[in-house]
């Protein structure tokens, strides 16, 4: 046994012996267990739990001699009339519950060249229906394995089913089934919460899918590091435009000029949280060529219409806007929207506006310039904004790239700013450590730093608003590139907080990121703090506002009694720190209370794992057996202190 192994079978028998609370075991030590729902070979030729999409009559499924994958028996399904009838399967049907991870693979063989994708398909609290494509795997008429998807699903939704399809409808042949409960990783308690390191900085931030947020460590995360959220679809035009509402409305008024909104359930479902939370909102996005259809801008709001006329367009413009705020306004008055994307995107690297076309082409184009000829649909998107929005909402314009457009930014910001419409930029950082070729950052700290100068020069109000730094898994060393990396671009930031207002991040976990195989983030799968969170946090000397009253997830919140002290994350290597703190004997990670967490916390020190994070201060609140040193004797005392033995 080594030293590690020693101190935490101490912890584990010393913990059971006084507390009994063997089911502290996983998060202290283990992995987390899954439990297998539906694994199958078919080797059983029980083909029952999956079901065909789609009505037609021909398509069968069932058992397989064809060239298994493994064994004698795969599943083919075959007669099928569209790319997308498959195999589905009902997670209620199979006993799975929302909020709890779960992950799903199979192996796939279909015709020559065909992409095989693993969905997802629910029905929304508002009934509307959802198809999510997880992960996918192209098969060339020989098996593959569709990579391993992770999702959740919330307690809002009905009718969740996971199922495979693929381009064409040549028939399918399905191997190796494995749908199986994730594990589940608790977040680190004992790690500085970010905004708490930067609240006398700006608010931090990120952006979450309602998906993303079903999941409770997610939600911890948070909770625990989170002061303002991004909703990272809900609010774009495609999910806020009725599609059916609003031709149904032109339909009865003759007027085109006024499409319907809504909020869909997922929107609700982050919005609740928000709410419940007392969490401030970045709205994004109102006015941008992607995530919009292009039926919004055709004349009687069909896919293949014509383009209606600038004029109609600038009504139906300022409607939209406006009815976005109202409904906002009606359903979540007491949501703090404290900052909007009026525009997303506009100009092209050279300042120039997109071309001409429709986010449906996929190229980039834009339906708003194909009916403006220009980028002078930009202003009256900021008159509209700045009329309906409420009041002490800050407005922006949000872009990609922005160290390679500063100047042309800044030209059209100013000018809106001088009109009183805009309030700031948002720069959304999606930054790399390396790219592929070479180890080569871009844009490098400097390029960026020097590009945060000048924005920041101009007096408008700043904020970074996807934030996140990818970096090649190939290169050494890596993650500590990505943490001297975060570093930089976290001083540089931090060097402006007087015009800076909020940093968000563009997610939560890494295997969530949209960027998620170049792992952008902060936090990795297993909700584990990453060296570039540390990069970030330590050193810096920050202000703990902690409530007097715990506030559980899921419940709403109650006033809480503010205390505030000061702490620090201490010197430049996590667990080196000389801060103050809270003078509270057993208080190891410094929160204020003396929990289980600060069990955990002292026999991860006490087994000498570098990982652990703790203030000096905490070390000092760990000596409790009247011997100079960390030892199990300490841990003994602290799990006593814990259940009242004396
Ligand atoms: C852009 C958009 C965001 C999001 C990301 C990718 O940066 O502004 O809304 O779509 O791309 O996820």
């Amino acid at each position: 046994m080594n030293m590690k192994q020693k101190a935490t079978a101490a912890f584990l028998s010393c913990l059971i012996a006084v507390s009994g609370a063997s089911s502290l075991v996983n998060a202290a030590d283990s992995e987390p267990e899954t439990e297998p729902i539906l694994v199958t070979g078919f080797e059983d030729k029980d083909v029952s739990k999956f079901s065909k999409r789609g009505d037609d009559d021909t398509s069968v499924i069932e058992a397989s001699t064809e060239k298994p994958h493994s064994g004698d028996y795969c599943m083919a399904v075959t007669g099928r009339s569209e790319g997308w009838n498959g195999p589905s399967v009902s997670l209620a049907a199979l006993g799975c519950e929302a909020g709890v991870p779960y992950v799903a693979t199979a192996w796939v063989k279909a015709a020559w060249y065909n992409e095989c994708k693993l969905s997802m398909q629910y029905t929304d609290a508002d009934g509307e229906d959802h198809y999510v494509n997880l992960t996918k795997a192209t098969s060339q008429g020989e098996w593959v394995q569709i990579p391993q998807a992770k999702f959740t699903f919330s307690e809002e939704w009905k009718n969740v089913q996971i199922y495979i399809e693929a381009n064409d409808k040549a028939e399918l042949y399905v191997d190796d089934f494995q749908l199986s409960t994730a594990p589940v990783y608790p977040i680190e308690q004992d790690i500085p919460g970010l905004k708490d390191v930067y609240g006398d900085y700006f608010k931090i931030g990120g952006a979450v899918t309602a998906s993303e947020l079903s999941n409770k460590s997610c939600q911890e995360l948070v909770l625990k590091h989170y002061n303002s959220l991004t909703l990272g679809n809900e609010l774009k035009p495609e999910n806020m435009l009725d599609a059916k509402a609003t031709r149904e409305y032109y339909k009865e008024s003759g007027d085109n000029t006024t499409p319907k909104v809504k909020l869909n359930g997922d929107a609700k479902y982050i919005l609740n949280f928000c709410r419940d939370h007392n969490i401030p909102v970045r709205g994004h996005v109102l006015v941008w060529y992607s995530q919009t259809p292009r039926w919004f801008f055709t004349e009687d709001y069909t896919q293949d219409g014509d383009l209606v006329d600038k004029a109609t367009m600038t009504n139906r413009m300022e409607n939209y806007i406006k009815g976005v705020f109202e409904v906002l306004a009606e359903q979540y008055p007491d949501v703090d929207f404290y900052a909007w994307d009026v525009v997303n995107e506009a100009l092209e690297d050279g300042g120039q506006p997109r071309a001409k076309g429709s986010y449906e082409e996929g190229n980039g184009s834009s339906a708003w310039v194909a009916i403006y000829g220009d980028n002078s649909f930009i202003e009256p998107a900021f008159k509209f904004a700045r009329q309906y929005a409420p009041e002490g909402c800050k407005l922006y314009y949000n872009d990609y790239n922005e160290y390679m457009k500063v100047d042309a930014m800044l030209k059209l910001a100013l000018d809106l700013k001088e009109k009183g419409y805009l309030d700031g930029l948002g720069l959304q950082s999606h930054l790399n450590v390396t790219n592929n070729a070479t180890s080569e950052a871009f844009p490098t700290v400097g390029m960026y730093a020097n590009a945060l100068d000048q924005f920041c020069k101009s007096g408008l109000d700043i904020q970074i608003t996807e934030l996140d730094a990818t970096y090649d898994h190939t290169v050494k060393d890596g993650e500590k590139l990505q943490a001297d990396y975060y570093d930089g671009i976290m001083a540089a930031i931090a060097k402006h907080k007087d015009q800076i207002s909020a940093c968000v991040f563009w997610g939560t976990t890494d295997d969530q990121s949209w960027r998620g195989d170049r792992t952008p983030l902060l936090f990795d799968g297993k909700f584990k703090a990453k060296p570039a969170y540390y990069s970030i946090t330590d050193g810096i000397e920050y202000t703990v506002t902690t409530g007097t009253t715990r506030q559980e997830i899921g419940q709403t919140t109650s006033k809480t009694t503010a205390t505030e002290t000061t702490a620090s994350t201490g010197a430049s290597t996590p667990g080196s720190s000389a801060g103050k703190g809270y003078d509270i004997a057993g208080d190891v990670n410094q929160d204020g209370n003396v929990t289980v967490s600060d069990a955990i916390l002292l026999a991860r020190i006490v087994a000498e794992d570098t990982s652990a994070s703790v203030t000096d201060k905490g070390r000092e609140m760990a000596e409790l057996d009247g011997e100079t040193g960390l030892t199990v004797d300490d841990l003994t005392a602290l799990l006593k202190q814990l259940v009242g033995i004396k």
